[in-house]
């Protein structure tokens, strides 16, 4: 039986009354707010009985307003980086808000996850809905989004429909940031990580990935078998000196549109499992590396670098500047519908 509940989280400066959700079944606690369409926490059983939050989350609404960090939101319209923010669709050259030094990220300076969503409370979870006009950061076309979280016994499922009324660029995700120890937090560096994925799409210095597609094999970004996520994380490899620690693009093993564990990880202190799963193409595993204390996580929480990690399922980013790269685009009259499930279990 799942329960979903309300309570009041804040008001907006502009009087806008903004909500926590709790979605409650008998494996699986989790809290969203629809600022950002966000989830907060994720509590789950750790061996000993224990619920275990294991996300990092805000504890004030007005931490999520001045937070830059991504905590838990839903990001768009476009995830990650696209270069000097130029998209060139059907002969239109669109110019989206250059919010990372010359490059866009994550839908601009105003993006999801800085909206308030309108919410529906369904049988089994709660939709999110929002609206992005025309132009908004750049984007053609109106578009309205939904995302869908649903609670299935040990798993959260997110579903991300869409639809515009022009051709317009479109690859949301979820920025949860994973610590399986739980809170109060430690860093992510022992926790092991398992990525289905022989190649990874190689980044500039900018963390923009420049076209290549390159093996795994005898490179620190081989995670085919479980490791510790410190294990490598210092090396030289250039990949990890550009992103200051893992910040890339995994291309999902033999990916045909179906669902498929993208990535697993576990902390052997709590031995929580949580494995990702995706009908999308790409997975970028980020460590958590721009983390800073310069705001506490919940209940007071120290929060540093690689104090948690994200398993962002998207698009490969950057896809306009590269030819060989699936195109994120949704058609006027398509709907978009593409899904990611966390699912938890104890090793
Ligand atoms: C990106 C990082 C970025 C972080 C927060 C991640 O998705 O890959 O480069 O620092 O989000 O914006």
């Amino acid at each position: 039986m799942l329960s979903v509940k309300s309570k009041k989280f804040g008001i907006l400066e502009n009087g806008k009354e903004v909500f926590l959700y709790t979605l409650k079944n008998s494996e699986l606690e989790v809290e969203i707010t629809d600022y950002g369409a966000a989830i907060r926490s994720i509590k789950v059983k750790d061996k000993n009985g224990k619920l275990t939050d294991v996300v990092l989350g805000y504890d004030t609404l007005q931490d999520y307003v001045v937070g830059d960090k991504y905590f838990g939101a839903t990001v768009g319209r476009s995830a990650n980086r696209i270069e000097n923010g130029i998209i060139e669709l059907d002969g239109n050259i669109y110019s989206l808000s250059q919010n990372d030094g010359k490059n866009h990220i994550h839908g601009g300076f105003n993006g999801f996850n800085k909206k308030v969503w309108s919410t529906e409370k369904l049988e089994n979870g709660i939709k999110f809905s929002c609206f992005s006009p025309d132009g908004e950061e750049g984007y053609p076309g109106n578009l309205t989004s939904e995302v869908f979280y649903t609670l299935d016994k040990n798993a959260l499922g997110i579903k991300f429909m869409a639809k515009t009324d022009k051709n317009t660029v479109f690859n949301p995700t979820n920025h949860a940031y994973f610590n399986l120890d739980g809170h109060p937090t430690v860093d992510i560096l022992n926790q092991y990580v398992k990525i289905n994925a022989d190649f990874y799409t190689e980044n500039d210095e900018n963390s923009l990935p420049n076209g290549k597609i390159l093996s795994v094999d005898n490179t620190p970004m081989d995670f085919r078998e479980f490791k510790p996520v410190g294990k490598d994380l210092y090396s030289n490899f250039n990949q990890i000196k550009y992103g200051n620690g893992y910040d890339n693009n995994w291309v999902i093993k033999d990916y045909d549109e179906s669902l498929r564990v993208a990535a697993e990880a576990y902390s052997e202190k709590s031995g929580i499992k949580l494995d990702v799963l995706t009908d999308l193409c790409g997975i970028q595993f980020y460590s958590g590396n721009y983390l800073d204390s310069f705001l506490k996580g919940k209940n007071g929480a120290k929060i540093d670098k690689h104090y948690g990690f994200c398993l962002e399922c998207q698009y490969f980013p950057n896809a306009f500047e590269h030819e060989n790269f699936l195109k994120p685009v949704l058609k006027a009259g398509e709907i978009y519908n593409k899904n990611i499930i966390y699912k938890f279990c104890l090793i």
